[in-house]
């Protein structure tokens, strides 16, 4: 068997779903899950900085999500622009990095800026970067990285496509958390995820404490990554 020396994840990933059965189990509009569920992401976001974890990825709206209702989208990102002024500024000064990966083209042109402004200030030797993928598909993400591949000569290695994505130099996933009892991926990080460490939970995600997130940690450090070998 591999050694256990997998103590704490180095980068994260969490599908955060569940915000709209949390309201209805409440008898409230979507929305209010919503907004619960961006609260519960930001402390988790301290909370990961805390533990000394260096990359937390957040599923925060897919390119599937834009199905939705218009009015759902809408509140959505309202509360983005809320949460994002004055939470990404908090984080940046608290000496952290967010990235965006994701196509902010599929984002009204005044949510797509607030986010770009509010990433832009981020400092670029942080020792923790939070990502958040908005209008984020791995398929098209895929898709774009071969694209830009065709501009390339030669053949392309492993490392040399994954650079091609959103997540270039960023390191894959070794946990990844999907909250809310579905046990899919939904088209997150799909070349990404090859390796990483499955977590599921039925706890919704505006419920998933951060003793819950403890727990998701504590169950990480017992697996054993073999990654093929024996
Ligand atoms: C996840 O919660 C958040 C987003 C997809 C934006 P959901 O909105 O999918 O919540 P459920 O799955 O309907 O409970
Ligand atoms: C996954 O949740 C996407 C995000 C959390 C942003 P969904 O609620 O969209 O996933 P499905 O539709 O149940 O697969
Ligand atoms: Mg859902």
């Amino acid at each position: 068997m591999a050694d256990n020396n997998n103590s704490l994840p180095e980068h994260i990933g969490i599908i955060m779903d569940g915000n709209g059965r949390w309201a209805a189990k409440r008898g409230l509009p979507r929305s209010l899950g919503h907004s619960a569920g961006m609260k519960r992401m930001i402390g988790l976001a301290k909370k990961a900085k805390e533990a000394g974890v260096h990359y937390l990825t957040v599923y925060a709206l897919s390119t599937e999500n834009f199905s939705r209702p218009q009015e759902e989208l809408d509140g959505l990102y309202a509360l983005i622009k809320k949460y994002f002024k004055g939470q990404a500024a908090k984080l940046i000064k608290s000496g952290a990095a967010v990235k965006i990966i994701g196509d902010l083209s599929l984002l009204p042109p005044d949510v797509a800026q607030i986010i770009q402004k509010g990433a832009e200030k981020s400092p670029a030797d942080a020792e923790f970067t939070f990502i958040i993928a908005l209008g984020y598909g791995a398929r098209s993400e895929i898709v774009r990285a071969a694209n830009l591949a065709k501009d390339k000569e030669g053949a392309l290695t492993e490392g040399d496509f994954a650079s091609l994505l959103y997540t270039g130099g960023v390191p894959d996933p070794d946990l990844i958390i999907r909250t809310g009892g579905e046990v899919r991926l939904s088209n997150f990080l799909l070349w990404q995820a090859a390796y990483a460490e499955l977590y599921f939970t039925d706890t919704l995600f505006p419920d998933f404490t951060d003793k819950k997130f403890e727990k998701a940690l504590n169950e990480y450090s017992s697996r054993a990554r073999r990654f093929g070998g024996v």
